[in-house]
């Protein structure tokens, strides 16, 4: 698998090379004067402050002509939420922080966690909506973190891309690239949005109503722009204080969009509500069944089922048949038809 280093500074250049110097087939240069040609290899490694203005611009050109490659793995120094937000925006499908080892790097390189295989017969537009998808992500939450108005256009834009994608490749293709291109917050609302579509079409929605579904799942996680990285993506289990906090996130989506008037209300109770349950038993508002729209019945069932069936470090997928027996037993929490309409979408989509 031929690798490509690009590394803003001499200095980081050489630590990478040096870090693969076994690597059997390695090339780099510096970002300053990067002419990468395409077609040459499916691995590139940068290294590169995402504070400066200049770094920015060029990759961001440099990786505008580099959507088919496979993977993208950004090192960055600190973990702050902008420096990897603004990895992902560039096209990072992976992010490491810096001191990353070499055992680590290595590990990245050969993970082959989906079989390349399956990836290859993945069309390249759906690559690309993939692609593009977790770049509107990052922008908004960028856009949540600093206080900047949403652009909620180029957001419903990109998941109407997304939902023709699900239309004419099926949800297949979706799940396999989505998991294995991108991680964490973003990869997550992905799957919902890919997931929400899939649903709705089965379900012989309107497209108005698919609309709505679709724009609903790009922005239900918005409010997570404002829960620590550190509680967001912790891999064990969560205390109750940061359990308390991730569950400030529909609250705080809501306050996020509430001002934007490209925001329809059906889609800010989505947001608000897309984790309260039928009994009464969920969060925010401890809603019962009847002020629990449709919409949001069918939001929570796509977004529990990614939830389970998302790539996480340090734990196996779950098979899409095991997430949906789990849906399938959480009783009186769900809408019980809906959930049974839900099986197709879950197994045989
Ligand atoms: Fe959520
Ligand atoms: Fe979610």
């Amino acid at each position: 698998m031929p690798v490509h280093i690009v590394a803003d500074t001499s200095n980081r250049l050489s630590d990478l090379r040096v870090m693969l110097e076994r690597h059997p087939a390695v090339t780099s240069e510096l970002l300053s004067g990067a002419s990468i040609r395409c077609g040459e290899f499916d691995t590139v490694v940068v290294a590169a402050d995402l504070q400066v203005v200049d770094n920015i611009a060029t990759l961001k050109e440099m990786f505008g002509k580099l959507t088919h490659i496979r993977k993208r793995i950004f090192i960055i120094d600190r973990k702050t939420r902008l420096c990897t937000v603004q990895a992902y925006a560039l096209g990072a499908t992976r992010v490491l922080v810096n001191p990353v080892s070499q055992s680590r790097l290595l590990a990245e390189l050969a993970d082959r966690s989906h079989p390349e295989t399956t990836l290859n017969k993945v069309l390249p537009s759906t690559r690309e909506a993939a692609a593009a998808g977790a770049a509107a992500m990052a922008s908004m939450f960028s856009d949540a973190l600093t206080g900047n108005p949403i652009d909620v256009g180029s957001a419903k834009g990109t998941a109407g891309k997304i939902a023709d994608r699900i239309a004419e490749d099926g949800l297949c293709d979706w799940l396999e690239t989505v998991r294995h291109h991108h991680e964490g917050t973003y990869q997550h609302c992905l799957l919902v949005t890919g997931i929400a579509v899939d649903f709705g079409l089965s379900l012989g929605l309107a497209k108005a109503d698919i609309e709505r579904l679709y724009s609903a799942a790009m922005f239900h996680d918005i409010g997570k722009a404002k829960i620590p990285l550190a509680v967001l993506d912790k891999p064990g289990r969560l205390d109750a204080r940061e359990r308390a906090l991730i569950e400030t996130h529909p609250l705080a989506g809501y306050d996020v969009l509430k001002g934007n008037p490209a925001i329809c209300p059906e889609i800010l109770d989505a947001v608000r509500h897309h984790h309260e349950y039928l009994d009464g038993s969920g969060y925010p508002d401890a809603l019962c069944a009847g002020s629990i729209s449709d919409l949001v019945r069918i939001l929570t069932i796509s977004d529990i089922f990614a939830a389970l069936i998302e790539r996480r470090p340090y734990r196996p997928t779950m098979p899409r048949d095991r997430a949906y027996e789990i849906i399938r037993n959480m009783e009186g929490k769900l809408e019980r038809p809906l959930v049974a309409a839900f099986r197709a979408v879950a197994l045989n989509r």
